[in-house]
């Protein structure tokens, strides 16, 4: 019983780190794990294109698509687009899918809660 509740106080103690303290830096995220295939302001690079990857300062693409189906293809990948679940925490994966919104040209720096 104590042990239980030790876990879990400690649990809840890193979730609320992790947000209350803004410790979780999508455009960060994006530098060291995205920009490699989707470019560092959205466009693909040559080999995010040869995979097919979207370009996210297409308004239409930006529209396309809900938060929720962003999230859902950074944290279990889609076609070529590789699973992201055993790399970042869902805090991280919900700031990088907000620095993706913020790459869109309609979206920019619209209340994403992204870190300027
Ligand atoms: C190895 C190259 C590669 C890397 C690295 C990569 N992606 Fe992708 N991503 C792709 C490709 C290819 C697609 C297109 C998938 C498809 O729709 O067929 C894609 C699609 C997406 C989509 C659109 C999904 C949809 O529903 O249309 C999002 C959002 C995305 N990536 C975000 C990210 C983020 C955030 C990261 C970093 C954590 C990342 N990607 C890293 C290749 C990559």
């Amino acid at each position: 019983m104590h042990l239980l509740s030790w876990i879990s106080s400690m649990g809840l103690l890193f979730y609320f780190n992790a947000v209350a303290c803004g410790d979780v830096d999508g455009r960060k995220i994006y530098e060291n794990h995205c920009k490699k295939c989707h470019g560092e302001f959205g466009k693909p690079t040559e080999r995010g294109r040869r995979l097919d990857a979207p370009d996210f300062t297409d308004k239409r693409w930006q529209w396309s698509r809900t938060d929720e189906q962003i999230i859902d293809a950074i944290t279990n990948g889609k076609n070529k687009m590789p699973s992201w679940k055993g790399e970042l925490t869902p805090e991280e994966i919900q700031a990088v899918a907000r620095w993706v919104r913020v790459l869109g040209p309609k979206l920019r720096g619209k209340g994403t809660g992204a870190r300027e």
